[in-house]
């Protein structure tokens, strides 16, 4: 994994100090690090700064303040800085004083501000995550108190940290003018918990493991039997009539037939192998399709043996080295595509499809970055770590696409269509509204959202709430789902679209796959105003922001997995008729 320079520097360094947090090995009497990370309001979990942006005061211990371990992390905006706390393992603290803040009117508004708009902190021991909370108000909202006692419980077994419990006590009115102490304790309790399960306590096995869930998965797999029965039926059967029809026409002669009504999918056999319009940007959208997809599976599945979630920032870290390492399969199909659709300016092409992603998301985290910036906001992301990923699109994911580039060229550029595409473009007849190309793209989304909208539930509750999404056997299942749903709508799509003598049916598989984006991203804006409460600028644009973001990559996925099923159909059917 990609570890910034400085910072790996800064964990030699102190190595006595911070030895144990890294093996999660202790002795008796150790240093225990307890690392202040953000501050932010409990309803926009997005929105956090750095926890000493709060006028709070530190303790007096002095060790090192500051480090990033990962790129994840970095883009998540961990912030990590010692608390200044004398914690050491196995040893009791009473109630101590570890400073004082002097409340004048300036940290008197601030306190008042944060307590108001239910502001929580998060803190690190061992890497476990702890919340608390900053104040409280009462009803009326005149009096404004801050917790003042930090009394942590910890669990130890052996000479490791299994489980760490935080109580605010003590309330202290707000009044400006005065000075308010602040205090710790620490308790060591013997656990029975094992290292394996310590993450357990975070999960939420009656959240995530309900009933609704697993009914919903299975909804779905009786939904996919029905539609590829159906598909399948459909196909067969018309299909069957139609090759009928087709080969009764073979026998009659010339004159019989011009006047017979020769209609459907036949007709266009002279065009529907005709390039896309805008092959450039078809083939870039096909290619970063198939990586979108492939990153998903590969992602998930290490998520489903890797326990991700026990390590801040690793999930993000492991999709980015995953995304990086599978540009070649971006390059392949892109560039195999773009080759057999005759197009020649195929280093274009490879910028483009390289490209694509990588600038989407830049583009959109970088308007979100200013933003951040303006709100002084710990997801502001540091500018070494920009750095950082633009090396990794230039030096890794550009060259390993240029790589699959010549490879697809090579080895699948070759056209090799059953029939051949005539010169002549043959006019469009005039059809029923309902099979003008735009109304099948608006109608081709609503099956696979409707297989995928409960787990779309639960993913946006764990990103945009304080639940740690850890059922990826699910994901995974909704996954395949999702394509075998996207596959067999297309593929209805396009046999009425052919049927009616339109042959763009290539641009219409990828968008009426695609379009279950559309519905992703309105489902989210009904998620926005109805199951959070989130408010002001700055949430409000991540959560857009970030949504479109993750629905636009799922419309690409799906476009392109829509139309690889099409294409594989469309294919399969003109090789069996016979064509004079
Ligand atoms: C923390 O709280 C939980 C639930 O209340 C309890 O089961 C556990 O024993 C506590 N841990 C410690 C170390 O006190």
């Amino acid at each position: 994994m990609k570890r910034r320079p400085v910072p790996l520097l800064l964990l030699l360094l102190p190595c006595v100090v911070l030895a144990d947090e890294h093996d999660h090995k202790y002795k008796d009497g150790a240093e225990v690090v307890l690392w202040m990370n953000t501050v932010g309001p409990y309803h926009n979990r997005q929105e956090t700064y750095k926890y000493f942006v709060l006028p709070f005061c530190k303790g007096s211990k002095k060790t090192i303040s500051h480090y990033h371990e990962t790129l994840g992390e970095a883009l998540q905006g961990t912030e990590l800085e010692f608390s200044g706390l004398d914690i050491k393992f196995k040893e009791d603290v009473y109630q101590i004083k570890y400073c004082e803040i002097d409340v004048d009117k300036d940290v008197y508004n601030t306190f008042m501000y944060a307590v108001k708009n239910h502001y929580w902190y998060q803190m690190y021991i061992d890497d476990l995550p702890i919340w608390g909370i900053v104040g409280e108000v009462d009803e009326n909202m005149e009096s404004f108190y801050l917790w003042t006692h930090k009394k942590l419980d910890i669990g130890y077994n052996g000479d490791k940290i299994m489980d760490v419990n935080l109580t605010s006590e003590v309330k202290v009115k707000l009044v400006p003018n005065i000075k308010i102490p602040l205090t710790y304790s620490v308790k060591w309790k013997k656990v029975g918990v094992t290292f394996d399960h310590r993450f357990d306590k975070y999960l939420d096995p009656s959240f995530f493991q309900h009933r609704i869930h697993w009914f919903s998965i299975f909804n779905s797999f009786m939904m996919v039997i029905f539609l590829v029965g159906l598909v399948s039926m459909i196909l067969m059967r018309t299909l069957r009539k139609d090759f009928a029809r087709y080969s009764k026409e073979e026998e009659m002669d010339d004159m019989e037939r011009d006047l017979g009504d020769e209609y459907g999918w036949k007709q266009v056999h002279g065009d529907v192998f005709r390039p896309a319009s805008n092959p450039v940007m078809f083939s870039a959208l096909i290619g970063s399709g198939y990586q979108v997809l492939f990153v998903s599976f590969v992602v998930i599945i290490i998520a489903i043996f890797g326990d991700l979630y026990t390590e801040r920032g690793s999930l993000l870290s492991t999709a980015i080295f995953v995304y990086a390492a599978t540009s070649p399969i971006n390059g392949y199909f892109g560039g195999s595509l773009y080759a057999r659709q005759g197009g020649r300016l195929w280093i274009k092409q490879m910028f483009v499809g390289a490209f694509l992603v990588p600038s989407l998301v830049c583009g959109v985290a970088f308007f979100i970055n200013f933003i951040a910036i303006y709100y002084q906001a710990s997801r502001a992301i540091p500018f070494g770590t920009m750095v950082a990923v633009a090396c990794i699109c230039f030096f890794v994911i550009l060259p390993l696409n240029l790589v699959g580039t010549i490879l697809g060229r090579n080895l699948a550029g070759q056209p090799n269509f059953p029939c051949r595409v005539n010169a002549v473009p043959r006019p469009i007849p005039e059809k029923k509204w309902f099979m003008e190309p735009a109304v099948i793209v608006c109608l081709g989304g609503i099956l696979p959202f409707g297989s995928i909208f409960i787990e779309m539930y639960f993913i946006f509750t764990s990103f945009w709430a304080y639940k740690i999404y850890y059922v990826y056997g699910f994901m995974l299942l909704v996954l395949v789902i999702l394509c075998i749903v996207t596959v067999c709508v297309t593929i209805v799509c396009t046999y009425f679209l052919l049927n009616a003598e339109d042959y763009r049916w290539q641009w219409t598989s990828f968008l009426s796959a695609a379009s279950t984006s559309a519905y992703v991203y309105m489902y989210s804006i009904y998620y926005f105003f109805f199951k959070t409460k989130m408010y002001g600028l700055f949430q409000t644009t991540f959560y857009f922001g970030y949504m479109a973001l993750f629905s636009m990559a799922l419309g690409v996925m799906c476009g392109a997995v829509g139309y690889v099923g099409t294409s594989a159909f469309v294919r399969k059917i003109y090789t069996n008729v016979k064509i004079d």
